[in-house]
């Protein structure tokens, strides 16, 4: 046995075709969750996984499973896959490679008329990037039980839409999916430059780094930017300004705390307006739980205060905190042996970025497969990674699904 190797030219004409859903002038994609954009994606997903074989189910937060019977079809299957959401004006790799590298394997197993003692559920999560919907890791949060699917239906976008009206609207509302998991693995890129800086093709996952989202407002006074004499204002921008500035320096006293304000809306939003009101977002991430939950109480200290400076009201919350996970020893080994055993160079890393491996890390072992991402940069179009790495990455994946899976290569 050589180890699993893939048929990488329809991996690449899959990878292709998918892309052409929300393609953006600058070679991204733009199809964040529940969109018009995202419900054509998820169309395409279902027609191949129909094509394949494979039975399609969607839960009652519209994750989408497609599963390939095992031997033993009493036994819990062994779920590999990631989401197909994007950032707005996002990449092309995040989560894509995850859920058509599954598919991938799949459709392997069966060039080869091979079985697998377990099941294998190919899963596409419900709104992974946050971007419309917070929080994010939605899908995979209510099916690993941290959210209520009620509450979890009811959460808003800008405009006042629900996920459950977005999800009727796309047609994706489905029926609770019983499924106990052996096993989950997610193939995806780093997103960020250690594989690149060391030249290694695949990074056996550790862990994730833990986050807090907070969300806050700002009220101030709008008036003339002309007339009114400067102790005369409470503008509302100017503490969120102090806020930027603070997060920044918080971060940089720490090399393993990341902090940023990512989201502003100014009101009115004008050139000759004093700021009125001004809602913003911090993202606070390390892989010390303890790191994150003192930047938070630091930003609660620094809103407080520069609020106070200006005279101005504030709100802040918490929206979102998803501790830092490490992932069994033995599944990490797995994805050693993997690519070992596909011949892929490999070294083990921790994910600096969020992924929904860390809400089902609480339900059974879980590991990832991480390849190489150029330069380090992701959630933007230019996000690249080079094609053998994909496929590398893949053979890995497919190889580590296939013991836990138990079938050998
Ligand atoms: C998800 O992509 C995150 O890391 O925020
Ligand atoms: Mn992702
Ligand atoms: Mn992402």
């Amino acid at each position: 046995m050589s180890g699993f190797r893939i048929d990488a030219d329809r991996l690449r004409d899959r990878f292709d075709r998918f892309n052409e859903i929300g393609a953006t002038e600058r070679g991204g994609v733009d199809r964040p969750a529940l969109t018009d954009e995202n419900r054509a994606a998820r169309d395409l997903l279902v027609k191949w996984f129909a094509e394949a074989g494979l039975d399609v189910r969607v839960d009652g937060i519209g994750n989408l499973f497609a599963r390939r019977e095992g031997r033993d079809p009493e036994a819990d299957p062994v779920l590999v896959g990631s989401h197909v959401d994007s950032q707005r004006n996002g990449g092309r790799f995040d989560g894509v490679i995850g859920v058509l590298g599954a598919l991938e394997l799949v459709e392997s197993l069966d060039d080869r008329g091979r079985e697998t003692d377990r099941p294998i559920e190919v899963v596409s999560w419900t709104n992974e990037e946050g971007v419309r919907f917070q929080p994010d890791m939605l899908g995979s949060g209510v099916f690993a039980g941290v959210f209520d699917l009620g509450e979890a239906l009811a959460c808003e976008d800008r405009e006042g839409n629900t996920v459950g009206e977005e999800l009727e609207r796309i047609g994706y509302r489905g029926e609770p999916v019983e499924i106990e998991p052996h096993s989950y693995l997610e193939l995806h890129v780093e997103q960020g430059p250690i594989l690149e800086d060391s030249g290694i093709s695949v990074g056996a996952v550790e862990g994730i780094v833990g986050f807090s989202w907070l969300e806050g407002r700002v009220e101030g006074r709008a008036d003339h930017a002309g007339p009114t004499p400067m102790d005369a204002r409470t503008d509302a921008l100017v503490p969120v300004a102090d806020l930027i500035r603070g997060v920044r320096d918080l971060a940089g006293r720490s090399d393993d705390l990341v902090g940023t304000v990512g989201s502003l809306e100014v009101e009115p939003n004008s050139v000759n307006v004093i700021p009125e009101r001004v809602s913003f977002t911090v993202d606070l991430r390390s892989p010390s739980d303890e790191a994150v939950e003192y930047a938070v109480v630091r930003v609660e200290e620094l809103v407080e205060r520069a609020a106070r400076r200006e005279g101005a009201e504030y709100t802040l919350e918490r929206i979102m905190h998803v501790p830092s996970v490490d992932f069994e020893a033995e599944i990490v080994e797995t994805v050693e042996r993997a690519a070992e055993a596909t011949g892929v160079s490999h070294t083990r890393l921790r994910s600096g970025a969020g992924h929904d491996a860390s809400y089902l890390a609480g339900i059974c072992p879980t590991g990832m497969v991480f390849v190489p991402s150029v330069d380090g940069v992701s959630h933007t179009e230019c996000e690249y990674t080079d094609w053998a790495d994909v496929v590398a990455g893949t053979d890995v994946l497919c190889q580590a699904v296939c013991e836990r899976a138990g079938v050998e290569f």
